[in-house]
């Protein structure tokens, strides 16, 4: 399955942390840019309407997520963290300011990931023990492969957490459902693993609902992608998750962007 195709999503979002103080200005790409400017109106009509939009969803989204991860990182000692699909986030320099000790990988498709080295080197005082690394999510094995990944960037003898943002629900379920099975099996390998991610619900008010269910049909042509919405509740998400082979799962509901919710998914620490 080829999705490169969704890459350049990432610009508006990464513009988006620019804009809102989560980024750092060597992050922003002139699409990021050209994006944002083009999409104000439809960002301003949102908010006139429903009192949210799509730059505050990606804002909630990722600050909600950081703060999950303080708590894990502070819960679970020597925690090591990989964030799949990271894009333009910056959240990887932010984490290693905060924590210098803390093992922090991002990884994208190898296209997305060397743009990611190519912005970070003009970033000053990154630590060494933040790197950026080419990962296929879909891949079942080879380099690129959460496993080798795994294997080969983080010590086998501490917990790890992974985090993908953004990414899931442009795949069909079948597809997440592979991938969520082969991430809970590949964290077995550690001593204690978690994942962070987001679900999105139907929103209730149904001139909300079809706004969104249109911008997801333009996401999805675009993106040539099967972007949308992949369970009804964040409790049937979590559900899934456990199905896929995670222990125990957890839901933070982002109160004032109704449809998104975050969810932790954890193994049990090996006996
Ligand atoms: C919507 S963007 C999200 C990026 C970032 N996490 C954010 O919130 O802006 C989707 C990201 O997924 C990456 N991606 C697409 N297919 C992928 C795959 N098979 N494995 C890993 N990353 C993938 C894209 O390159 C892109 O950076």
């Amino acid at each position: 399955m080829e999705t490169s195709s969704f890459s350049f999503t990432a610009l508006y979002t990464g513009e988006t942390w620019v804009a809102n103080g989560l980024s750092v200005p060597e992050l922003r790409t002139p699409g990021g840019e050209l994006m944002y400017r083009a999409l104000a109106p439809m960002e301003w009509a949102g908010k006139a309407l429903f009192g949210t939009n799509l730059r505050h969803m990606l804002v909630e989204r990722h600050v909600a997520i950081d703060r999950l991860l303080i708590g894990m990182i502070e819960d679970m000692p020597g925690a090591q963290v990989l964030e799949i699909a990271c894009g333009l986030s910056a959240r990887g320099c932010r984490f290693s300011r905060q924590f210098p000790d803390l093992r922090y990988v991002e990884a994208d498709l190898p296209q997305m990931a060397a743009m990611k080295v190519g912005a970070l080197s003009r970033v000053p005082g990154l630590s060494s023990n933040h790197a950026v690394v080419a990962l296929d999510i879909l891949a079942e094995e080879g380099p690129a492969s959460l496993a080798t990944v795994l294997a080969s960037t983080f010590d086998a003898s501490r917990p790890v957490v992974v985090i993908s943002e953004g990414l899931m629900n442009y795949f069909p379920l079948p597809v997440v459902s592979t991938v969520w099975r082969r991430m809970a099996k590949d964290l077995r390998r550690f001593p204690a693993g978690a994942y962070l991610s987001e679900t999105y619900c139907p929103p209730g008010r149904r001139l909300f609902r079809a706004a969104t269910t249109l911008g997801a049909a333009g996401l999805r042509l675009v993106s040539r992608s099967s972007a949308g919405i992949l369970f009804k509740t964040p409790e049937a998400a979590a559900r899934h998750l456990e199905d896929c082979g995670f222990d125990t799962t957890e839901i933070a509901r982002i109160d004032k962007v109704a449809p998104l919710a975050i969810l932790t998914a954890r193994l049990a620490p090996a006996a």
